[in-house]
């Protein structure tokens, strides 16, 4: 799961490669590396251990340059995260940058030791190199030698390639994970995606699975892999690129926490009208087809995959659509059954997910009435293969434990539902749900204020090997959200458990070290959850409650209640989910983990 840029250019590129790898470091930062033709027609290869900012360092001491070149940031998936296994990955005359995994690599191995080359690293990619190595030798051309090369290979792949042979030319291909070229008078480019492309150029063109790509500094041709020439337009993008900074705040999370509160103030103002939502918000149609769903099938993963659970808690609770929410990775290996009149949707942060791209294109095969995708990312993968699109307009986010992502996925699943509403006999519903919508950018004002509290407790977390989170109906998938918050920052394991399974398994667990936590809005279901902490306490488990109900009774235990603002029913996930990244965050500057960038995780994940 790694990040590709490379190009050619009249002038020398090693700048632009740092410039562009540095935008693409959310898609891992294990190490990094960068390989450049040289005035002597030599390929000069730079790794390192670590982040671009090493990387940017190593290549102004060594003071390399060069005009044509590709750069690589990985997040390890065959091979430890060490100096032999970084990219770019050499061979005879070549030097090639790699992401994706390459299923065939073993076999192909033995046929490449039986010709005589030698392997440096653990990696699948180095097979690519030596292909590259072997063909070339064999091809008069770079179009051919790539063409040999993909079609050896199996499994997902974007690859860009340099070889002495062809000192001006960079070589491309892809199959199954998203690669563009960026054209510019003098200069072009190649990148996983299109902000990396941002700081030289806003003209892109991306390549289809199956393609290949040569290019120089004038000219680019994109092939498909039985080498027939394509021809394909260039699009501009319309995106200009801001330099995003902390500010005020001292991580990026903390700042994308406190920044939920203006992005869902911004919904509210454009997707709101006088007379209640604006009309078609997914796309041109959209209320129409919307209206006409009989079903529709949410698939996402991590965080977007719980925005997903939420939304089928909504919807099915107003309309008779059969709301289906399912993670990525199973959806697309697993027989699906569509009926007819069933809405696809994707809802992803990045737009780049692998799992979610290989779904939205296996989804496109079948009878879906559409394809809509939610997504904070314009002109990414995801929308780019949609028929609808609805961008959640969240600004970058930058921290990889995602925030102001999954409340901006919130509400523009809650405007879906609004929608869907007007299927149902109940007229009112549309405008109760409105009305809380509403409500929402003051009483998420009011939460921050729990902030001191939040702070203490999350003291209490420090040495806390696990945490359970507890809620029931649309607080069940905000319990699975805090537990995964707290995973990745903190490093805490953490579940998040319907408060009703409790006692099917989890409750042996229970003992006086282990912290639970219950998230109660106040609603129908507030005794039932009491009943399951009462379990808890029961059983000397540390029981946090967040509520907005006034409680009294033997059952509670006033000592550790959260008062919570109150809010009304559907917005509630939205709300309690605020203290949930509070704590998480508090919890991870207690025990001093990297927060913007846990380990072992990238922001957008471009592998299955
Ligand atoms: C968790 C997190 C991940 C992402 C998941 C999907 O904080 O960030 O679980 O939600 O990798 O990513 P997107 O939404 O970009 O498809």
């Amino acid at each position: 799961m790694c990040g590709i840029f490379g190009a050619v250019s009249s002038t020398h590129v090693q700048d632009s490669l740092i410039k562009g790898l540095s935008k693409l470091e959310y898609r891992g930062y294990d190490s990094a590396g960068i390989s450049l033709i040289t005035k002597t027609k030599k390929i000069k290869r730079l790794r390192c251990v670590g982040k671009v900012k090493n990387l940017k360092s190593l290549v102004s001491k060594s003071k390399s340059s060069g005009v044509c070149g590709i750069a690589h940031t990985r997040w390890a998936t065959h091979g430890k995260p060490i100096l032999k296994n970084s990219h770019p990955h050499n061979s005879d005359e070549v030097s090639i940058v790699h992401n994706g995994i390459i299923e065939n690599s073993d076999d192909l191995k033995i046929f490449l030791k039986k010709k005589k080359f030698k392997f440096t690293s653990d990696t699948d990619s180095e097979v690519i190199a030596h292909l590259f190595s072997y063909y070339s030798k064999k091809s008069s051309d770079s179009i051919s030698t790539m063409k040999a090369v993909a079609q050896k290979l199996q499994g997902s792949f974007a690859i860009a390639a340099i070889c002495e042979r062809w000192p001006d030319k960079l070589i491309a291909a892809c199959n199954g994970s998203p690669l563009l070229v960026g054209a510019k008078k003098g200069s072009n480019f190649i990148s996983s995606d299109i902000h990396a492309l941002s700081e030289s150029t806003n003209k892109y063109v991306p390549l289809a699975d199956n393609e290949i790509v040569e290019i120089d500094s004038d000219n680019y041709q994109i092939y498909n892999f039985t080498g027939k020439k394509i021809s394909r337009k260039t699009s501009s993008t319309k995106k200009q690129t801001k330099i995003v900074s902390k500010g005020e705040y001292n991580h990026f999370m903390q700042k994308e926490i406190y920044e939920q509160q203006e992005i869902i103030s911004n919904a509210i103002k454009h997707q709101i009208g006088k007379k209640g939502l604006l009309p078609n918000i997914f796309g041109p149609n959209s209320d129409k087809l919307l209206l006409k769903t009989k079903h529709i099938h949410f698939v996402a993963c991590g965080t977007s995959y719980n925005a997903a659970l939420i939304a089928k808690y909504w919807i099915e609770e107003i309309t008779d659509i059969v709301c289906t929410a399912e993670i990525a990775s199973e959806y697309r290996y697993r027989t699906v059954n569509v009926p007819s009149g069933t809405l696809f949707v994707a809802i992803s942060q990045s737009g780049e997910t692998a799992d979610t791209i290989y779904s939205l294109k296996k989804a496109k095969n079948r009878n879906y009435c559409s394809i809509l995708s939610i997504c904070n990312v314009p002109e990414s993968s995801i929308t780019r293969l949609s028929d609808l699109v609805y961008l959640t307009h969240a600004g970058p986010e930058i921290s990889v434990a995602s925030t102001k992502a999954f409340t901006s996925q919130l509400i523009a699943l809650l405007f879906m539902t609004m929608v869907l509403s007007r299927t149902s006999k109940n007229k009112a519903i549309e405008q109760t749900i409105l009305k809380q919508v509403k409500s929402l950018p003051a009483i998420i004002k009011k939460t921050f204020l729990l902030e001191k509290e939040i702070k203490k407790i999350a003291k209490n977390f420090k040495n806390k090997k696990h945490t359970l989170f507890l809620g029931r109906g649309v607080s069940y998938p905000i319990a699975l959200e805090a537990a995964l918050k707290l995973k990745e920052i903190t490093y805490i394991h953490a579940e998040g458990y319907a408060a009703g399974e409790l006692k099917h398994g989890p409750l042996a667990l229970v003992d006086k070290n282990l912290p639970v936590i219950g998230l109660m809005p106040d609603n129908n279901l507030v005794n039932q959850v009491l009943s399951n902490l009462a379990e808890v306490r029961a059983r000397q488990g540390l029981v946090y409650i967040f509520t907005n109900k006034k409680l009294s009774g033997s059952k509670v235990d006033k000592t550790n209640v959260i008062n919570m603002p109150s809010c009304g029913h559907f917005v509630s996930p939205l709300v309690y989910v605020i203290p949930m990244q509070l704590l998480s965050y508090f919890v991870a500057i207690e025990k001093k983990t990297n927060i913007d960038q846990p380990r072992n995780l990238a922001k957008s994940v471009t592998v299955e």
